[in-house]
């Protein structure tokens, strides 16, 4: 299993490109069931995750074309399968997403029920609460969900959580569904808008996008489209904090400033010094971080899976800082891992308490999931010594390249296979 090693540098200087984002890219390749003509989508990442989308699609029966890097050419005007198996589901949970537009054009579809995760037990409720609302059969059996509907109709769903994967599978089955369907406190999240504009550029009608209610009128068809991922606003939070950390400067192209305005905010209150543009970021980093309070909430707030990240910051920074996570009941495993590198942070429930200190020290650490793999590689760029990060596949799932983006701009980093 790769490993990386890494060892603390200095301040990071230079330019980083960053690559279209994961969450956006999942929803949105799967948007290529809901038409027989090709899709056509740039600036894809290439990560683990889309490779196993990839998998799933084309066990479908589904066409997929890769001739060029970060780009996809997708058809599926004919399905030789409409199951989603456990084999794939279990490896990636955003698998779920190819129950809401098989469903809307197939009538049917069947999708192994995704387990839980090392950050909670992520239930699928309202992803199903809804297309029963919209008049599908579900079941429920042999680690299936099974569904079926002649045709979706439009309904009016009141979602009881603010869902990113359950108003993106609800979103894509509106777009066909029989009359119009309102979906009330829907999430915002920039993906889901990145999803929705994709969904509109393929003729689908929808209003409301960016707000938290969506209304959809369902259309008998949609066209295939040329379209492009965002840029990963999780990957620029991630290089940012890195920059942060080590007191250096970085620049960030093809980013999204406005998608990230609350993790920018967070810097600046550390300390940092930030500017942006359309589609680029500096930050310059002259001091030692302050050390900031927050908590993660669903967007336009502070996102959850930045909150491993920032809370590395909290560890090398002057002063203590309070991090609460109100998203997901689990997502604190980075912090053992972190104490490990003698970090001093002590968790009470959903809330950490992280007290500065003036050094860490490098630690063979385990990544257990993908933010918090990447808050150790963070820790390893301040660390005294060497720090090796085990289980690193967790890390390739989210970040292209990640060694060699921040090799480039200095960081002393390597994988061991
Ligand atoms: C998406 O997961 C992201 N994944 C996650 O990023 C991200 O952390 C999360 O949204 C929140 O922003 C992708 O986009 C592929 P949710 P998702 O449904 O859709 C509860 C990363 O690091 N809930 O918004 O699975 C759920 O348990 C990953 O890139 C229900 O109760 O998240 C959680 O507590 C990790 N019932 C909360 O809602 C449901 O039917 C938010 O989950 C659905 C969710």
């Amino acid at each position: 299993m790769d490993k990386l090693r890494i060892c603390g540098n200095g301040p990071l200087n230079g330019e980083i490109r960053v690559s279209g984002a994961k969450n956006a890219a999942l929803p949105i390749l799967c948007t290529s069931l809901l038409t027989a003509d090709t899709m056509r989508f740039t600036n894809v990442p290439m990560l683990r995750d889309i490779s196993t989308t990839q998998k799933l699609l084309q066990g479908m029966g589904v066409r997929v074309m890769t001739d060029n890097v970060h780009e996809m050419e997708i058809t599926a005007d004919h399905l030789d399968s409409l199951v989603a198996p456990y084999d794939l589901v279990k490896t990636m949970r955003a698998s779920i997403l190819v129950l809401g537009p098989t469903l809307a054009r197939f009538g049917e579809a069947t999708v192994s029920l995704p387990g839980g995760c090392a950050i909670g037990s992520r239930p699928v409720d309202q992803h199903i609460k809804g297309l029963v609302a919209m008049g599908a059969e579900v079941v429920i059996e042999h680690g299936y969900v099974k569904a079926k509907a002649a045709r979706l109709r439009g309904a009016h769903i009141v979602m009881d959580v603010v869902t990113v994967g359950g108003t993106e599978n609800l979103l894509m089955a509106a777009a066909l569904a029989d009359g119009t369907t309102i979906l009330e406190n829907a999430a915002r999240e920039p993906e889901v808008t990145d999803l929705a504009n994709c969904l509109v550029a393929m003729g689908a009608r929808i209003s409301g996008i960016g707000t938290n209610r969506l209304v959809v009128e369902g259309v008998d068809k949609l066209h295939g489209c040329e379209y492009a991922i965002m840029p990963d606003r999780i990957e620029a939070g991630t290089f940012l904090v890195a920059a942060a950390i080590t007191q250096g400067h970085l620049i960030l192209r093809n980013a999204a400033p406005r998608s990230m305005e609350s993790v920018l905010d967070k810097l600046v209150e550390a300390g940092a010094i930030v500017e942006a543009g359309d589609d680029w970021i500096s930050l310059d980093m002259k001091r030692r971080p302050k050390a900031i309070n927050f908590r993660t909430l669903p967007y336009p707030a502070f996102p959850t899976d930045m909150q491993a990240q920032l809370m590395t910051l909290n560890c090398v920074a002057e002063g203590t800082g309070v991090v609460t996570e109100t998203i997901f009941e689990n997502r604190f495993m980075h912090v053992p891992e972190l104490n490990r590198m003698g970090a001093r942070i002590e968790v009470e429930g959903n809330t950490a308490v992280v007290h500065g200190v003036d050094k860490l020290s490098g630690a063979t650490v385990m990544a257990t999931d993908l933010r918090a793999s990447a808050s150790l590689v963070l820790a390893g760029l301040v660390a005294q010594g060497e720090t090796i990060v085990d289980r690193i596949y967790h890390l390739d799932r989210g970040y292209e390249y990640i060694e060699k983006k921040l090799g480039a701009v200095g960081a002393q980093i390597e994988r061991i296979s």
